[in-house]
């Protein structure tokens, strides 16, 4: 036997599981062949005869088309089709959303592209072109020439925020709250701050813009798409194009980013699949970043207030935090603005209430930490500010105020660190260094501050459908239709699956992204990788339990053990029981608060002239529950960062308020940050287990983004003695007016 083999070997049905994969810096499973060019995305699939798309978008926001001229565009050479609401065929409804389903969090357009004459935002899509090559449809789609009756359209938010109206809340997340009496303590407080911030439209801007290729067999339907949420997707297809839904194929092996925009199934998915189903051949449709702003929702718009009062040592007595958002008339979701404010500090009386209009625009959808990205910014800006009124240490602040439950409710937290998380990093930032008098800290030009903020984002989990196969040659394959948008997904469940059988990392395969696998719930919300490991661990579990009976007890390897049973491989599924699933988790929450959360600490410079602001220094500490990878782990929180350091200071969606058009749809006028924009980026993690999750783990996809503006704002103010209240933080807002 070689060295290898021995090891490979050596795993056994005994094996206790073990950690010598798990936390570990482990390369990614799929890094060579995305370096190398091998890895096929969604726009990268050929087929013969493949055929390419173009959307046509109305160019007004609420409207009947009263006649649609495709003449022209048909005239172009290569031109296949052009279809309409005249001459598409119709689809059925979609599919309602379970109450069961994560995607209750996030309501979809239910829009019947195609099949009617309505418009309901401008960008919508009014025609499709196929043609024999992506340049000829686009050309084409360029001629299409709709005519429209206009209609009455409510497009601008600042005017709509005095009619918003109540917000539906949901079931997997409370973000609303009364306890005593917030309005009466706040007049009665000795120090109080009461304060309205603002907060943009943002887009997602995945590297990957979103596109799908379709092939259509008879009833049976393939479809290459970089989706969140494969099994939604193919569930989805199936209902709205009255097939099968065993028929339906969905392949994501590739996501090159999603962030929220690829959680739900949006128009160019639905019209791709539309048009090769006319036009009878593959078709493929890559959209423009363009289209991607005039398709996919990007996050609400809000105004929040923001009051709190505290007695002179700094406790608090009152915290106010009441929100507008938008969404859609078409749909779209309630963001939870207020739902962190539940769960950061403890005050006697606390008022949380959340308000929503809706607009004749595109719905809006779930982007990273929907509620917590946006809502932090306005909570932990205002406790920066009430630290100034009080000529406290903002860090102090804090700590003063760190609860012991729940503050709204009282329920447990089944682990919080942020004292330790305070702690760590305030040290290693060296914070306590300072100069804590606004404008003081100069480097020539630059006037230098350091700003403080919390992290906060809920934990869930959903429970997956996981096979393991274990091979008499000691492969190991772990199949699962979970989601990889780049953070790593495959590796860690490969990981863990290793330390659970007690196999080597490189006898480990993990498939995923194909519809075909067992089923697994969507990328979104930070589920995932809890999700899948709770799964892995039972399947790894089970297969051991078969293995041992196998071996009626004898001791042996698993190649031994199966030599001897005469066996080629043993495969161990287990399946999800969703609805004992729900009801565990809805009994737990009745009792137990958790979360992921952390610190951010940041530096900024601002040029004294220009007003230029250059972020020069951060420093993260997460409490994220047990690492299973230190590499994909930092990467991800550090992404999340980067993301905020955008909502802080560049990003903005503009939308014109008389015809709800999209001003800036592209990276040359939406400016998200580029290398020169970031700093080092240092990561801590505590890296203790949370007791009640499966091995530990906590979702980190999204918590790293809440704070990180008002982090910025915070150094800012401290740097400049300007309190910026409405992102993006541009120099005209901090230059004396
Ligand atoms: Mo997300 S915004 O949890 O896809």
């Amino acid at each position: 036997m070689t060295t290898t083999e021995t090891e490979r070997a050596t795993g056994s049905p005994a094996s206790p599981g073990s950690t010598t994969y798990v936390g570990k810096p482990v390369d990614r499973v799929d890094g060579r062949a995305k370096v190398t060019g091998e890895a096929r995305f969604a726009a990268e699939h050929h087929y013969p005869d493949l055929a390419h798309a173009a959307l046509v978008h109305a160019a007004v926001a609420r409207a009947r088309i009263t006649a649609i001229d495709t003449a022209a565009a048909r005239a172009v050479p290569g031109v296949i089709d052009v279809l309409t609401h005249e001459n598409a065929p119709a689809m059925k409804p979609p599919p309602k959303f379970s109450p069961l389903d994560l995607s209750t969090f996030v309501s979809a357009t239910s829009v019947n592209y195609l099949a009617t004459d309505e418009v309901h935002w401008n960008g919508q899509p009014v025609a499709v072109v196929v043609a024999e090559t992506p340049e000829a449809a686009r050309h084409a789609a360029t001629l299409v020439r709709p005519a429209y009756q206009e209609l009455p359209a409510v497009l601008d938010f600042a005017a709509e925020e005095p009619n918003a109206v109540p917000q539906k809340g949901n079931l997997l997340q409370e973000s609303e709250a009364d306890k005593g009496d917030a309005e009466a303590a706040l007049k009665t407080a000795p120090v109080a701050v009461d304060l309205r911030f603002t907060t943009p439209p943002y887009h997602h801007n995945a590297l990957e813009p979103h596109a799908t290729t379709a092939v259509w067999d008879g009833d049976r339907l393939t479809v290459h798409e970089g989706t969140q949420n494969i099994a939604w997707l193919r569930k989805h297809l199936a209902t709205r194009f009255g097939v099968p839904e065993r028929g339906v194929r969905v392949l994501s092996p590739y996501v090159g980013g999603g962030f929220g925009g690829k959680a739900m199934v949006w128009a160019g998915t639905l019209l791709a699949v539309l048009a090769a189903r006319a036009v009878g051949r593959p078709v493929r449709l890559a959209l423009s970043r363009a289209a991607v702003y005039h398709t996919v929702g990007g996050r609400t718009p809000s105004t929040q207030r923001v009051a709190l009062g505290a007695d002179a040592g700094g406790r608090l007595t009152a915290i106010v935090h009441t929100s507008v958002s938008r969404t859609g008339r078409i749909g779209g979701m309630p963001e939870p603005v207020t739902a962190a404010t539940r769960h950061l500090y403890a005050a006697p009386n606390i008022h949380l209430r959340q308000h929503v209009v809706e607009l004749d625009l595109l719905a809006n959808t779930a982007m990273r930490a929907p509620g917590e990205a946006i809502g932090t910014f306005a909570i932990e800006s205002a406790m920066d500010e009430l630290a100034w009124e009080l000529g406290l240490d903002p860090v102090e602040l804090r700590l003063r105020n760190e609860p012991e439950r729940n503050p709204v409710d009282g329920k447990r937290f089944s682990r919080r660190l942020l004292r330790e998380a305070y702690a760590l990093g305030a040290e290693r930032f060296g914070w306590r260094d300072r100069d804590p008098r606004a404008g003081a800290t100069r480097d020539g030009r630059w006037l230098v501050g350091m700003g403080v903020a919390t992290a906060y984002h809920p934990t869930l989990m959903l429970p997956a459908n996981v096979s393991v196969r274990l091979g008499a040659d000691g492969r190991v394959v772990v199949r699962c239709g979970l989601q990889e948008m780049g953070m790593g997904a495959a590796t860690v469940q490969a990981q863990i699956a290793a330390d659970e059988l007690g196999v080597s990392l490189e006898s480990v395969r993990v498939e995923y992204g194909d519809s075909s696998l067992p089923d697994a719930p969507g990328a979104g919300g930070s589920v995932q990788t809890a999700s899948i490991a709770g799964g892995v661990v039972a399947a790894c579990d089970k297969l051991k339990r078969m293995v041992r009976r196998l071996g009626r007890g004898a001791p042996g390897t698993y190649a031994e053990i199966l030599a001897r049973a005469g066996r080629d491989h043993v495969t161990a599924e287990v399946k999800a029981n969703m609805p004992v699933f729900m009801i565990r988790t809805l009994l737990e929450r009745r009792r137990l608060v958790k979360a992921a959360c952390g610190v951010h600490f940041c530096e900024v410079r601002v040029d004294r002239d220009t007003g230029e602001i250059r972020v020069s220094r951060w420093l993260g500490v997460f409490d994220v529950g047990r690492i299973v990878n230190a590499k994909t782990a930092a990467s991800q929180l550090r992404g999340g960062i980067v993301m905020g350091l955008g909502m802080a200071l560049s990003e903005e969606t503009l939308v014109d308020p008389r015809t709800g058009r999209i001003m800036n749809p592209s990276l040359a006028d939406y400016h998200v940050p580029v290398h020169a924009d970031v700093p080092h980026i240092d990561v801590h993690y505590l890296d203790e287990p949370d007791p009640t999750m499966p091995l530990g783990l906590v979702g980190i996809g999204e918590v790293s983004i809440a704070g990180v503006a008002a982090a910025v704002a915070n150094a800012v103010r401290h740097a400049t003695g300007v309190r910026v209240l409405d992102l993006p933080i541009t120099l005209d807002k901090v230059l004396p007016g």
